[in-house]
């Protein structure tokens, strides 16, 4: 039975751990462009141990940036910083995976800790928003939005296609196309985001045509030997929006097309969203599990799982093969070798780079002064 220590092979690619930093954007690049900061920031997660590293959601198009200091893929100048951070992330042990996606009808933001509201396209850091139909997201996100036309669909899943040429052209060995948290593709799956009357909307077959067409354009760049995945919204927490059921078929079917493995989270297709239970530990377990159960394919999920017991349980029963971490990487770059500690690894510092991991064995200096509590693991007491 796989602990959250044990390695994970999907593909030709294998982990060396279960335990994944999940895509989070950082606002801090520049012309699309990454920079020292993710170099650091992803070098050093990938160097306290995670198994699976990916930086922020990239865009395939400059209008699917979250706001215009987040990272794209839309253009082959944007090559060589994405190189950089494959680079660290390899160096250290990582296995570097990219998050595609395109922000839809929630881009064009301002940054969070300015304020969190939508810029219009008259402000320099402002676009026209687009989406499957011209209905804003609601509260905070009010811009009126563009409907796409299918043409600008068709342009849509050839940028995924293109920015999957780049991605692997870069490095990266794993490819997650991101259809969850309200962005363009959770919205076309969404009865709140999608009232088209075209081969794109109406029944939840044709909501999801957008997904297995952008999913058959990538499949078709994205070498076969290399995981390619997906972050679906599967749950709006809305009467009138994505209803679980749906996600666990839709899943189905992109198993169909090639989907290698699901990342499951949410739809966020509105913020009128009811009884989320955002302060409970990893309320979104349960819902993998069914997937991984009844879809047969492998599963991650996020949402509350920092607790290292938690997390290595959820993989010990059988309920997920990766568990994705968001703010507990923010929080601590050296999660994992915090959590092998706490969970009584016989080797925790196997789980960083074998040189730094030597001179840390080989100089331990007197009890506690390395700077964690002490804990009593077998490899300590050799
Ligand atoms: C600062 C920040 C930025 C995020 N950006 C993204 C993103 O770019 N793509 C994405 O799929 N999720 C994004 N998320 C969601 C996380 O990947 C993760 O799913 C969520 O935080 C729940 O996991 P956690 O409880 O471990 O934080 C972001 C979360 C945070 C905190």
């Amino acid at each position: 039975m796989p602990d959250l220590f044990s390695p994970f092979t999907l593909k030709s690619v294998t982990v060396r751990n279960r335990i994944a930093m999940s895509p989070m954007t950082m606002y801090r690049s520049v012309d699309g462009k990454m920079s020292d900061f993710h170099v650091m920031l992803l070098g050093s997660r990938a160097a306290g141990g995670f198994g699976l590293v990916f930086p922020e959601q990239i865009a395939i198009q400059p209008d699917g940036r979250t706001s215009t200091g987040c990272a794209g893929i839309w253009d082959d100048g944007q090559k060589d910083s994405l190189q950089r951070v494959v680079r660290i992330i390899k160096d250290m042990g990582a296995v570097p995976a990219i998050q595609l996606g395109h922000t839809g009808r929630r881009g064009s933001e301002m940054k969070p800790w300015h304020g969190k509201t939508q810029l219009p396209a008259s402000d320099p850091d402002g676009w026209q928003v687009r989406g499957p139909s011209p209905i804003p997201h609601g509260r905070r996100y009010t811009l009126p939005v563009q409907e796409l036309s299918v043409a600008e669909i068709k342009e849509i899943h050839q940028a995924y296609a293109d920015a999957a040429r780049r991605a692997f052209e870069c490095g990266f060995e794993w490819l997650e196309m991101h259809f969850a948290h309200g962005y363009l593709g959770a919205s076309f799956f969404s009865p709140l985001g999608n009232q088209r009357a075209d081969a794109y909307g109406g029944s939840r077959e044709k909501r999801l045509r957008f997904h297995r067409e952008a999913l058959d354009a990538v499949r078709a760049i994205w070498p076969a030997h290399l995981p390619l995945t997906m972050r679906l919204g599967s749950d709006d927490f809305n009467e009138h929006g994505i209803q679980f059921d749906d996600a666990v078929w839709a899943i189905g079917q992109l198993k169909q097309h090639g989907l290698d493995f699901a990342d499951i989270s949410l739809g966020m297709n509105t913020d009128d969203m009811k009884n989320v239970p955002f302060d409970q530990i990893g309320f979104m377990v349960d819902r993998a599990a069914r997937v991984r159960q009844e879809v047969g394919l492998p599963v991650g999920v996020s949402w509350n799982l920092g607790i290292p017991a938690v997390a290595d349980r959820i993989v010990r029963q059988g309920l997920v093969d990766i568990v994705f971490l968001g703010r507990p990487a923010l929080a601590n770059p050296h999660w994992p070798l915090w959590a092998a500690r706490e969970l009584a690894h016989a080797d925790p510092y196997s789980l960083i780079p074998e040189d730094w991991a030597w001179w840390i064995r080989s100089r331990r200096g007197p009890e506690g002064s390395l700077g964690w509590p002490p804990v009593q693991t077998a490899a300590d007491a050799k």
